[in-house]
């Protein structure tokens, strides 16, 4: 079965009772026991362990990332923090240099508390990866495409040093989306997705989810994580996301197209130093990326001319792009990103990263054209 009819149909049963077609949400934070055992007489207890309108998005996730199984959080900070802690104390992890800001800050700030150690590590190089590997790695942790730089990394190369290793990989693949890239089946034993973005879709809900190739002792660790933190993803929240799925095969498609176009448009432009997109021919690894995705996705960067003053400038004078952060939704955002990660980001002074929406491409284009005046 195609990517889109799974996303269509996945976690869509019909309501037994009603034939309700759109799924019901179950609010209830408690479930009846029998008068018998006192157990759940429906297999629910608690909100914080399982919900039935929760349990609808995990099916459906674990059917669309090619899992065995899946769990939903709360956020997608959610979801790497209950992972984490569910390795032993002692255990070392590799991180990508570039990558979301906020797992390097859980790296710096919390693994100290948590008996972990971390390296960040440049990840489109496999040797430096391999040589970074000590007897104690238990994860290799990787985000591809990577926030901001759209830097691409091998999974399959990473799949394998993990496998020789005994350690994890996990792929943070908020990116790219289950609709373009597929980890576990390159070999990854864990997806995870800020589902606050392209999952959900019109920036109106948080989440985060963990696919698992194996529903095995490692799922049951991070659920029981999940259930005693109660990073748990709300029912509201979980049916928001799981009616953004039905719709993101389509919207993937009109998002790569109009990313196309403005990518191909900003990388003749004579304000633009430098664009970072996977679908150029010019990106380092636009090889890797077209043997591993489908296509290349909506989002970009970009280094304006000018330095940290250009790129502001450019940010304030977009009409149809609003400046803002986050990404993933129907509407088109820009970004100066260091002032968004704010003391101690990475990010370049000069760089705008941008969420290419669903408006017209050439609506984009001609916005951009009297930005970069
Ligand atoms: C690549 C990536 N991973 C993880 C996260 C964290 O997700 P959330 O904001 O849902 O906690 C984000 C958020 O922007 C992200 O861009």
């Amino acid at each position: 079965m195609h990517f889109e009819t799974k996303a269509v149909h996945a976690g869509g049963e019909l309501d037994e009772k009603t034939g309700a077609v759109s799924p019901p949400i179950y609010l209830s934070t408690t479930f009846e026991r029998n008068k018998s055992d006192g157990q759940p007489s429906h297999g629910y207890s608690y909100i914080r362990d399982h919900n039935p309108t929760q349990t609808r998005l995990e099916s459906a996730l674990a059917e669309i990332d090619a899992g065995e199984a899946a769990l939903v959080f709360a956020s997608g900070m959610a979801a790497a923090s209950a992972l984490f802690q569910t390795l032993p104390s002692g255990s070392h992890v590799l991180i990508p240099d570039d990558g979301y800001y906020a797992v390097r800050t859980l790296g710096a700030d919390f693994f100290p508390r948590w008996g972990l150690t971390h390296d960040l590590i440049e990840m489109t190089d496999a040797g430096r990866v391999r040589k970074a590997m000590r007897p104690n790695t238990r994860a290799i942790w990787c985000e591809t495409p990577s926030n901001p730089l759209l830097k691409v990394i091998d999974i399959a190369a990473m799949a394998s040093i993990a496998r020789e290793a005994k350690a994890l990989l996990i792929v943070d693949g908020t990116f790219a989306t289950p609709a373009l890239q597929r980890p576990i089946e390159l070999g990854a034993d864990i997806v995870m997705h800020s589902t606050t973005k392209y999952l959900g879709g019109h920036s109106d809900v948080q989440g985060g989810s963990l696919a698992f190739r194996r529903r095995d002792a490692l799922f049951d660790q991070v659920l029981e994580v999940r259930t005693i933190v109660g990073g748990v993803a709300s029912p509201f929240n979980s049916w928001l996301i799981l009616r953004g799925i039905r719709s993101l095969g389509a919207r993937m498609r009109v998002h790569c197209e109009n990313g196309r176009a403005v990518a191909e448009f900003l990388s003749k432009h004579r304000g633009i130093e430098k664009v970072n997109y996977p679908g150029l021919p010019s990106h380092p690894a636009h090889a890797i990326a077209k043997r591993q995705m489908s296509d290349f996705g909506g989002m970009m960067s970009v280094h304006v001319k000018g330095g940290r003053e250009g790129a502001l400038a450019v940010a304030a004078k977009t009409k149809i792009f609003t400046r803002a952060t986050s990404l993933g939704g129907v509407e088109s955002l820009i970004e100066h990103r260091a002032s968004s990660e704010g003391p101690g980001s990475r990010t370049a002074p000069d760089l705008l990263r941008l969420s290419i929406g669903l408006e017209h491409p050439q609506d984009l284009i001609e916005d951009l054209a009297q930005a970069l005046e």
